[in-house]
């Protein structure tokens, strides 16, 4: 059974499931070089049939990650979006949600879809237009890393009229409890309502505001962004008259937030956003009777507010699928078809799917060589890569490492990673302005070797390994891995890295044996505004456009000479 799984919308891209086992993935911004590219994901279905070698005539159900697309394509016709968000603000009850639900599920038409997959000879195959936030249940719900059952949270901006659910899952089903209409988008209205306010990107710069936040002191406007949104048993209620991130709600908060710092609104945004998500998973467990918390959707990869849940002395275990955006999704999709296909045919289910998020691409030794000659540096084959690199990540240098499958989701592992000494904090510097052009206050992330998790992060959980939950560091950790927590608050957003990826682990221990130090910074291999590097040639062209030191693609070394 083969059920190609597919998002086209925001954050668009697709999947192979085969026997249950997820064979690739690949996200479309990677293979466009375009961030957040949202649209038909066709050359990532050219690149699934191509390097997993299945036929497509063999693909027996396309699964979507959406009923209804509510998202702009990144090129394209908008006039229709415009259309559907109009409705949205009519369906603030479920009744009305349901109804447009209904109906604009019958709108779409599918046109560029179907042209795409006809292509390909495979128009006529069965599709299955999943709910969006089923799809992000799934991911997390069908990975979690115990065997039992798992209360499930969703929540996103908005997909298929909602922004958020709760539902209980056992074995192999899930049972929705409670969904939330996408006008009382708590993320949408009050999240991003404030990063637009802020002058940054809504529903993509979020980070930036959880990055400001603990610079900030919430009580100053706390009082007057708390009553805007509330928690109403198991969904969220919009108070505001105003919903999505347009004019409208920008001016209503304007007007609220006059004279107000940007530091101290971005601390109390964050602050009511984490009450309320605290709040509604208190809840959600107090309705399901199950403490195992599984979750995914846009809003979690809010990582602090995902630390707050994690340490709720109600939840015993919390698991954030690391993919959490739409980009996760097309992998929902892709369980849910496959469960769909088995039990029509009357097949027992076997899911097998991974614990890494090593998911997409990787490239011969043969394309990379080529695309180095290509671009005229110089380069050497390393006798041993992991000591090398960690020699030189240790001598000063800052790596970016291009090597084994790229990670699904906005993380990058260590295989599409620019990598550093975390102890200090000079490189931040030569990160931000000559390389990564980030914002002056966002925080870098760092690996930590999974022997030595205790001695820099507090109470790391039995699951950190992507990068998806904030922690407290050790006195240790605030001093060694400095550069790679939070410069205010010296928390950490680690990535633990154990025998999922050994050849990354083996830089930080060739890195640990010339330092002491069990860990590296790193943060993604990109240029500001552009998805993390796709293949060998984005790679290589990053390194001219930057001052980066060296680029280790795969087994070879790269450098300006
Ligand atoms: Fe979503």
């Amino acid at each position: 059974m083969i059920v190609l799984g597919i998002n086209d919308g925001h954050d668009a891209g697709a999947c192979l499931l085969r026997d249950g086992k997820l064979l690739l993935y690949s996200a479309e911004e990677r293979r466009r070089n375009i961030k957040n590219y949202a649209g038909v994901p066709t050359e990532s279905l050219a690149a699934l049939f191509a390097r997993t070698g299945v036929s497509p005539k063999d693909v027996d159900l396309v699964a979507l990650s959406s009923r209804i697309r509510t998202t702009f394509p990144t090129r394209g016709k908008k006039k229709i979006y415009t259309v559907m968000n109009a409705m949205s603000f009519m369906a603030r009850s479920q009744w009305a949600t349901n109804a447009g639900r209904w109906v604009l599920s019958r709108m779409r038409k599918r046109k560029e879809l179907l042209e795409c997959l006809s292509g390909y000879g495979i128009a006529d195959k069965p599709l299955l237009a999943c709910d969006h936030h089923e799809t992000h249940a799934a991911t997390a719900f069908y990975h979690r890393p115990w065997d039992g059952p798992a209360t499930i949270l969703t929540m996103d901006g908005a997909g298929d009229g909602l922004c958020a659910t709760v539902s209980i899952g056992t074995g192999f089903e899930m049972k929705r409890l409670a969904a939330t209409p996408k006008y009382h988008s708590v993320a949408a209205g009050l999240y991003s309502g404030i990063t637009a306010y802020l002058g940054l990107k809504p529903y993509e710069h979020e980070y930036k505001v959880m990055g400001m936040a603990p610079y900030g002191q919430a009580e100053h406007c706390i009082d007057l962004l708390r009553p805007l949104f509330s928690v109403n048993g198991l969904t969220f209620r919009n108070h505001t008259g105003y919903t999505g991130t347009g004019t409208a709600i920008r001016h209503y908060l304007h007007k609220l937030l006059e004279g107000q710092r940007f530091d101290n609104v971005s601390a109390a945004c964050q602050q009511a956003f984490e009450e309320m998500m605290v709040q509604w998973t208190q809840n959600a467990i107090a309705a399901t009777g199950v403490r195992k918390v599984v979750a995914a959707g846009g809003a979690f990869l809010n990582v602090k507010a995902n630390k707050l849940i994690r340490e709720l002395p109600v939840v015993e275990a919390l698991y954030v699928y690391p993919c959490s955006d739409d980009g996760g999704t097309p992998i929902g999709a892709a369980i849910l078809g496959y469960l769909r296909l088995c039990q029509q045919t009357g097949t027992e289910p076997t899911l097998d799917l991974p614990k890494d998020m090593y998911l997409g691409l990787d490239h011969t030794e043969q394309e990379m060589e080529a695309a180095i000659q290509a671009s005229g540096f110089p380069y050497r084959r390393m006798a041993h890569p992991a000591d090398e690199v960690g020699g030189l990540i240790a001598s000063g240098q800052i790596v970016a490492r291009f090597d084994g499958r790229e990670e699904a989701g906005p993380r990058a592992l260590g295989n599409r990673s620019i990598l550093a000494d975390p102890r200090d904090l000079r490189y931040i510097r030569k990160l931000n302005f000559a390389i990564k052009q980030r914002d002056f206050w966002m925080p870098f992330a760092a690996s930590v070797l999974e022997e030595d998790q205790h001695t820099y992060i507090v109470n790391p959980s039995k699951w950190a390994f992507y990068m998806i939950e904030a922690f407290e560091t050790t006195p240790e950790g605030a001093d060694k891995l400095v550069a790679g927590t939070h410069p205010f608050d010296r928390t950490i957003r680690p990535q633990v890295v154990n025998d999922m990826n050994p050849g990354y682990r083996d830089i930080i221990r060739a890195f640990k044996a010339r330092t002491g130090v069990g860990g590296v910074l790193n943060t993604s291999f990109n240029l500001h505004g552009f998805p993390v590097v796709g293949s060998p040639k984005v790679a290589l062209d990053t390194l001219t456009k930057s001052e980066l030191d060296a680029v280790a693609l795969g087994p070879f070394l790269v450098t300006k000479g």
